[in-house]
């Protein structure tokens, strides 16, 4: 699909939707060239307001945003995951418009992989833990598609959440490997009113399985603030088996790690800044999240 679409909304607001990189590219010299500055919010579609408080994010500090809608299979490493992640276009675009973005990428698998990407990035140890280890090949999928979205983009500032942390982490990695100089940006995790971190696959969640979800953040939220009482080794296991006592939610995994160089910590004092990063079954539906320890 090579054409463009323009939407315009009631309320005066023109969002321009691209499908292909080349008029994307044009589109972004002019603005380029008169001076602006580029905030871009990448994302798989099926948005919520997590997504859309980047935007806010990057409308604050940038004068055009950005977003780019791409399911990119290449970082699935469950192709029932890819097959049942929810797709909504029209939805997506009109909560874009709402939000104020000004401009959204919207490319096909072709535009995005006319070969196949035989890249492989070296993430060092990044990759290799929690997500990395449980979820094969998916930071490398990621690396591949943000840094072929960077290219296209070249943003000066790019929005990424926290709830995925080590997403976050593994992106400023990929500007050193690509030396480039755009700014990476976390902001934070946007939560249901009962704690649940908002998430895509939220959707997939019945009434049941969610509110029993909210049980993972209460339970982070209860062992994050008094850490010290217990050891690290002993307050992991509480928190597995504090969520696993909830019939609707198996833990996955549960690290305690710094921030920077995502490794387990075997004590409080080690480093300063702690996370606590869990991954947890709720019937089919893999949820992630983290909080820190305030120590
Ligand atoms: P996706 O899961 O769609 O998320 C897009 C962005 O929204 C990511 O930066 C993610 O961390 C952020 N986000 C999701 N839920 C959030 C929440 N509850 N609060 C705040 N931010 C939230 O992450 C991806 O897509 C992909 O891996 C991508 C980077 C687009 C590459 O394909």
């Amino acid at each position: 699909m090579k054409f463009s679409i323009y939407i315009c909304s009631g309320n005066n607001r023109n969002m321009k939707v691209f499908h292909s990189k080349k008029e994307l590219n044009q589109e972004l010299s002019l603005i380029k060239d008169d001076g602006g500055s580029i905030g871009f919010v990448p994302t798989m579609g099926a948005l919520h307001k997590g997504h859309i408080s980047l935007v806010d994010e990057s409308k604050k500090v940038t004068s055009t945003t950005v977003a780019s809608i791409f399911v990119n299979p290449t970082q699935f490493n469950d192709k029932g995951d890819l097959d049942n992640y929810p797709r909504n276009l029209k939805m997506d675009l009109e909560k874009l418009e709402a939000a104020g973005c000004n401009i959204v990428f919207v490319p096909s698998e072709r535009e995005m992989y006319p070969e196949t990407d035989k890249r492989v990035f070296d993430f060092g140890d990044l990759a290799t833990v929690m997500e990395g280890a449980h979820r094969p090949g998916h930071f490398n999928g990621v690396g591949q598609v943000v840094s072929k979205l960077f290219d296209i983009v070249q943003p000066h500032k790019a929005f990424f959440g926290q709830k995925d942390f080590q997403q976050v982490a593994i992106i400023r990695k990929l500007t050193e490997i690509m030396n480039t100089p755009v700014e990476v940006i976390a902001c934070p995790i946007m939560r249901e009113p009962h704690g649940l971190a908002m998430s895509s696959r939220n959707e997939r969640l019945t009434k049941e399985q969610r509110e029993n979800a909210a049980h993972i953040f209460k339970t982070l939220t209860e062992f994050s603030n008094k850490p010290a009482d217990l050891d690290v080794e002993s307050l992991k296991k509480n928190v597995i088996k504090k969520i696993n006592q909830n019939e609707y939610l198996e833990v996955e995994y549960f690290d305690i790690v710094d921030k920077d160089s995502l490794m387990s910590v075997k004590n409080w004092k080690e480093s300063e800044n702690i996370y606590g990063c869990i991954a947890v079954f709720c019937g089919q539906v893999r949820l992630i999240d983290n909080i820190k320890f305030n120590l």
